[in-house]
């Protein structure tokens, strides 16, 4: 019935425009409490009861230790935070920013931004760690903006948190830190970006025939692991998507090359999906050199081993990718407990303690190395999650033991109180969700874990849900929003070719 009609239509245009609202209204609060925290306590060196308030120092400002940051009641402790880099870096997205998919500042988050919506002072220092001192409990810190001579300072902790991550592995390759570019921190994607743009204009002034430019127009990616991979697939698309469009006769000269030590990339996915991404990647002519191992780097040639047979690949632009290896700090301390016999990472018990430490040091993500735990953000964020609650028990621990040392006639009731907090640390326990990943051409491939059983999806409809994970899991409402125009951005107007 007509009139019918005209009540459904009334009511839909109705709760559309109500839900314009509510998501307007939704929008506009988040931005407004992201642009205005609440006021912060003002952190004292002593509680109201007088028992002295410890110093927990994090190290680091990645994926573990803003995890910790965001969930920690940073009341109970007095905060400090150290890390040479003064923001959070949404990894999974570096890789789509040297051809310009991403906008840097899209995919960082400031420390001091972070710190301030804590609900107590945060102390941050713009400094790089240099050695842990575990018998005096100092950490030796240098600072990236004094003035030489004031540069280092000792740092006294009671609790520390190592949450430094780990530097990219060259596994000694002679030639590799000399030549190659990484892809782990932002300095790194402008660096590609640099060289990839410099290569492409420099090629464009020689003639056709000239083996330079041959050269110049190969870009050589080592190591089939997801970075290598998913920034392997940028760089396609960006020469399909948009140079064709700008450069169409040079476009077709570039040749992107993937080598990969091992008979397979991407070997953390199920077979299907490696399968899915290896015929992409035919499909998409970019060369996969697999059962490759690169031994030498020239600044124009990498020399690999493929069985007996050895190849000399010509390159222009060359980014290394083969995984991790400790930093510095980690080594240092490594050689300080007898604890510490691996040189794959900082050893930790199943709650993260550091094994000759366990007392007053914890270590999360890429810098520790135990059986299970990869290192990936997925698991560094979720230890962050886990020592924040560990560190508000430990708080009420450290509470009652002050109690108990006040009233010695009382201390049986408060060693009770504490053991059954003790009790109450629960290992940690990791959740996997799965594995995602971009292969290029708008396509993504999913590992996804539901319950115990795993799921294998792959494609476009993939790509959708790999990008609304991504919104999802970046760490403010304000990175989500930057993303999502970025993206919009690039569909419209194509990629930036500029430097
Ligand atoms: P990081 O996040 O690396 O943070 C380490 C921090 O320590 C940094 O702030 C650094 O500046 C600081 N630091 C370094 N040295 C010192 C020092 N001496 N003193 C004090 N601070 C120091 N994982 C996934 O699960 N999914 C993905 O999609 C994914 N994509 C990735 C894409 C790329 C390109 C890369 C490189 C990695 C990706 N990862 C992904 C892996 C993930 O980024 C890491 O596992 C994660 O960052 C580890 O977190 P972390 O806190 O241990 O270290
Ligand atoms: P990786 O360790 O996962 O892969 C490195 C690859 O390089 C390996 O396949 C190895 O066989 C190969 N390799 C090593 N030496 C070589 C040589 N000399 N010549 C040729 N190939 C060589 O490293 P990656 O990709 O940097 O990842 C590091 C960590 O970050 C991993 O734990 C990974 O899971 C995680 N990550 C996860 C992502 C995702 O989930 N989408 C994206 C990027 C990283």
């Amino acid at each position: 019935k007509p009139s019918l009609i005209k009540t459904i239509g009334k009511y839909a245009l109705y709760s559309g425009l109500a839900s314009v609202l509510a998501g307007t209204g939704y929008v506009s609060y988040k931005l407004y409490k992201e642009k205005n925290p609440s006021p912060q306590k003002p952190q004292s060196a002593t509680f109201e009861n007088g028992s002295p308030r410890k110093t927990l120092v994090i190290l680091g400002s990645g994926w573990g230790s803003i995890s910790l940051l965001k969930n920690l009641d940073t009341t109970l402790y007095n905060v400090v935070v150290v890390s040479p880099r003064n923001y959070f870096l949404f990894t999974p997205l570096l890789p789509s920013t040297p051809v310009g998919t991403i906008e840097l500042k899209s995919i960082v988050e400031p420390v001091r931004s972070i710190a301030r919506r804590a609900p107590g002072e945060v102390t941050y220092y713009e400094a790089e760690a240099l050695d842990v001192d575990p018998t005096q409990k100092t950490v030796r810190i240098k600072s990236l903006s004094s003035a030489e001579e004031h540069a280092e300072i000792n740092l006294n902790y009671d609790y520390l948190v190592v949450g430094v991550g780990a530097q990219p592995t060259t596994f000694g390759i002679p030639g590799v830190f000399e030549n190659a570019s990484f892809l782990k921190e932002i300095p790194d994607a402008q660096e590609i970006r640099v060289k990839v743009m410099n290569n492409i204009e420099k090629a464009a002034t020689l003639s056709p025939t000239d083996p330079e430019r041959k050269r110049l127009l190969n870009f050589v990616v080592v190591g089939g692991g997801p970075t290598g991979v998913e920034f392997a697939a940028e760089l396609q698309d960006y020469i399909d998507q948009d140079l064709s469009k700008w450069m169409p006769a040079l476009s077709k000269e570039l040749k992107v090359t993937l080598v990969e030590a091992l008979p397979n990339i991407l070997n953390m996915f199920d077979k299907s999906l490696i399968q899915y991404a290896e015929d992409l990647f035919k499909q998409e002519k970019i060369d996969l050199k697999t059962n490759t191992m690169v031994k030498n780097v020239t600044p124009t040639v990498i020399t690999a081993k493929c069985g007996d047979a050895t190849e000399d690949i010509p390159y222009g632009v060359l980014v290394w990718a083969t995984g991790n290896a400790p930093r510095e700090v980690s080594k240092s301390l490594m050689t300080k407990m007898e604890a510490q016999d691996s040189r794959r990472g900082l050893l930790i018990n199943d709650k993260l303690q550091l094994l000759g430490a366990e007392d007053s040091i914890w270590a999360i993500g890429d810098c520790t190395f135990y059986p299970g735990l990869f290192p990936t953000a997925q698991v560094a964020h979720q230890e962050g999650d886990y020592l924040a609650s560990v560190l508000k028990k430990q708080y009420k621990i450290d509470q009652y033991k002050w109690q108990s040392s006040q009233n010695s006639a009382e201390s049986s009731k408060y060693q009770a109180k504490i053991e059954r907090l003790q009790s109450n640390i629960k290992a940690f326990k990791y959740s996997h969700q799965g594995a995602l990943a971009y292969i290029g051409s708008e396509q993504a491939i999913a590992d996804l874990a539901v319950g115990e059983s795993m799921y294998q999806s792959a494609g476009s409809f993939t790509f959708l849900f790999w990008k609304s994970a991504y919104l999802a899991m970046c760490l403010s409402f304000r990175n989500r929003v930057l993303v999502a125009l970025d993206w919009c951005k690039v569909s419209f107007f194509g990629r930036d070719s500029s430097v």
